[in-house]
């Protein structure tokens, strides 16, 4: 378990170096990140490299028995860039160039911006290759931030044209794909394809699903040019990248995930949204399938919320999940609140006059818990039976065609089923449309908008096997060209779900409707509301739910398809059915939580496992105390006191736990 912060030692004195490195030690850090903003430190003018600084300070600290992940600092140009490339700023969808005087807004596609990324990725690998304080790099800085990952320059606009007529290979091809006839949008030359920059209405899908296609392979390949040469410069260090949340939908996690050795993300989410950083957890686990790193870790207030103060505990609390959802590293940002530069009133560890205090205090406190608790979490990480199906280009295209004002974040469709399973303590897992089904007893697809006939072939695979499926509104609507299809929706799955839907409706907030749950799925009241289908069963095909007022009053809202030991639901409704639900599936398909514990939310219980044992997390997110009743005796292994029956959590409290 890697455990520190991110530290910014070329805003402080040398003098100031040792008594730092002394404090980490003491608080049990054994890594921290450096460097990833200080290109300009580490090269003042373009090839004149100055690493003599940042030596000091890795051998300092690697004396007190701390190794650095080093940051490439790509994300931050120097001004001598500009010099170089006047036009190396991120254009925005409105045709806008943003202004220097921020980090993160330099177009990856600027070729001079990537010769000069290759010179000092080069040089700084060619520095550190050796060096064993080096454990691993960071590659870049949270790509996709401040709208990084979709620019809208005339080279971006160039690129696209170059990566369409290489996908298409004709004109002819890509109106076809298109459908570009509509509004006349039929092209004569390359040239012509507009990138879709802010125009006075929509463009065209298919263009839009490309573009956000080609602008995922174009920060991939930004990435790989990074790979490409620590690979092959340093190849006995790691490599991973600190990126957005779960809900952060503009790259493809999984592609970027397959040239990394190690996913990591950034963690501002505190604990009111604990929902939404588990799920991040978990999507960031899922983008490799393994465990993860959380390489900024909120400890404290952030200087670009409304309001923010976290409570006492809050910060072991995040940090305690995300340990809980597999990460192997806890790394705070940052050290010190800084004296300098824009975010001068950011928290740190260490508030701005650099003497330890009540964060200070938590932070050591977690330090020594996690060493108490590391022989038992090696090797362990969530063991899932369920797992929900992230298709980005669905992701994509929803985000294009929301046709609900509620809808706009495609997340929607999928955060209600996936608080419902955190609600009962289900770990879950995230695959990619084509990934490995083969562990899993129930998987969720959440609104596979764009249904490619592999993933349809995948998930037959799957029910076939004896697996359960949920299937849910605004499935199979649409082709890899973003065309709507024209067979009843859900297109390629409705075989599968035996079922179609003859109508939908996108209803305003407040207008819900009664749903009732058959008898023989549990005869639930419920109601529904957001997104309305009308579902046809085929012959075979059970009724699961009805609609019991409005249009669709007496028809189907959702069924059950059979197929050997397994079956498809088809839930065509949003909103509270989703309990019931889900906890038909849930005990249809025999999955059980890892754990019997009884805890209301906002309490949530997380387990890793590995080799015989599970280690249990007992997790408080609110200011009240709370009780969880526990269906086993366990040792806390934090307390090393034995407990069975209740279990007190105090505010913001975690109790670690391992059965005996
Ligand atoms: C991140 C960034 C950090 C810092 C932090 C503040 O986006 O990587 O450098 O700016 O936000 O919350």
């Amino acid at each position: 378990m890697y455990f520190g912060a991110d530290y910014y030692p070329e805003e402080w004195p040398r003098e100031r170096w040792g008594y730092d490195a002394r404090l980490m030690a003491e608080a049990g850090f054994n890594v921290v990140r450096l460097a990833e903003l200080a290109w300009a430190l580490m090269e003042p003018e373009p090839d004149r490299y100055d690493f003599g600084w940042l030596d000091e300070v890795i051998a300092l600290l690697y004396r007190h028995g701390i190794s650095t992940v080093l940051g490439t600092p790509t994300t931050a140009a120097p001004a001598w860039m500009l010099d170089l490339d006047p036009e190396v700023t991120t254009v925005g969808e409105d045709g806008v160039r943003t202004a220097y005087g921020y980090w993160a807004n330099y177009c990856i596609t600027s070729p001079i911006l990537r010769e000069r990324t290759r010179r000092i990725v080069e040089a700084m690998a060619a520095h550190y290759r050796d060096n064993p304080a080096v454990i691993a790099w960071q590659v870049d800085n949270e790509f996709g931030v401040m709208g990084r990952a979709r620019c809208y320059c005339d080279r971006c606009q160039e690129a696209f044209r170059r990566w369409l007529q290489r996908r298409y290979g004709s004109l002819e091809a890509l109106h076809s794909a298109w459908g570009a006839s509509f509004w006349s949008h039929l092209y004569t030359d390359w040239a012509q394809i507009p990138i879709p920059r802010r125009t006075v209405g929509h463009h065209n899908p298919g263009l839009v699903l490309d573009y956000a296609r080609f602008c995922a392979d174009r920060t991939a390949g930004y990435q790989q040019l990074h790979v490409d040469i620590l690979r092959r410069e340093a190849p006995g260090q790691l490599l991973t990248h600190n990126f957005l949340g779960g809900h952060f939908t503009q790259l493809d996690n999984f592609q970027m995930g397959r040239a990394l050795d190690i996913m990591g993300w950034d963690n501002y989410l505190e604990p009111p949204q604990y929902q939404a950083a588990a799920l991040s957890h978990d999507c960031i686990r899922g983008a490799k399938g393994r465990n993860f790193w959380v390489l900024e870790q909120q400890c404290s207030h952030k200087f670009w919320a409304p309001h923010s103060q976290l409570p006492a505990g809050a910060a072991r609390l995040m940090s305690l999940q995300g340990v809980a959802h597999g990460a192997d590293a806890i790394i705070y940002f940052r050290w010190r609140a800084g004296l300098i530069g824009a975010e001068q009133f950011h928290d740190g560890i260490l508030p701005h006059d650099g003497r330890p205090g009540r964060v200070y205090e938590e932070i050591k406190g977690l330090g020594q818990e996690l060493k108490q608790l590391s022989a038992a979490l090696s090797d362990t990480t969530p063991r899932a039976e369920v797992a929900f199906i992230l298709s980005y280009e669905s992701l994509w295209a929803l985000e294009n065609q929301p046709h609900h004002a509620d809808l706009g974040h495609p997340w929607r469709y999928a955060d209600r089923i996936y608080s419902e399973l955190l609600a009962r303590h289900i770990p879950v897992d995230f695959v990619a449309p084509e990934g490995d089904l083969s562990r899993y007893k129930l998987v969720i697809a959440p609104a596979l908008f764009v249904l490619r006939p592999e993933t349809v072939a995948n998930l037959t695979r799957f029910v076939e096997g004896g697996g359960f499926l949920l299937v849910t509104v605004r499935t199979g609507q649409k082709d890899e060209h973003n065309r709507v299809v024209d067979i009843p929706f859900p297109g390629l799955l409705a075989g599968l779900c035996g079922a179609t839907v003859r109508e939908f409706d996108s209803r305003p907030a407040g207008q819900a409707v009664r749903v009732r749950v058959e008898d023989a799925w549990g005869g639930d009241e419920a109601s529904a509301d957001t997104w309305l289908e009308l579902i046809e069963p085929e012959a075979g095909t059970e009724v699961v739910a009805r609609y019991e007022e409005g249009l669709y009053a007496g028809r189907a809202a959702a069924t059950w398809r059979a197929a050997g030991r397994g079956g498809a639901l088809y839930l065509g409704a949003l909103g509270p059915v989703t309990a019931p639900i889900v906890g038909w599936l849930l005990e249809h398909a025999g999955v059980r939580p890892p754990v019997a514990v009884d805890a209301p939310a906002p309490v949530e219980v997380a387990v890793r496992e590995g080799e015989g044992r599970k280690i249990i997390f007992v997790l408080n997110y609110s200011p009240e105390v709370q009780t969880a009743r526990l269906g086993f005796a366990a040792r806390e292994l934090l307390a090393g006191s034995e407990v069975a029956g209740d279990l007190t959590l105090p505010p913001y409290g975690v109790r670690v736990l391992q059965a005996i």
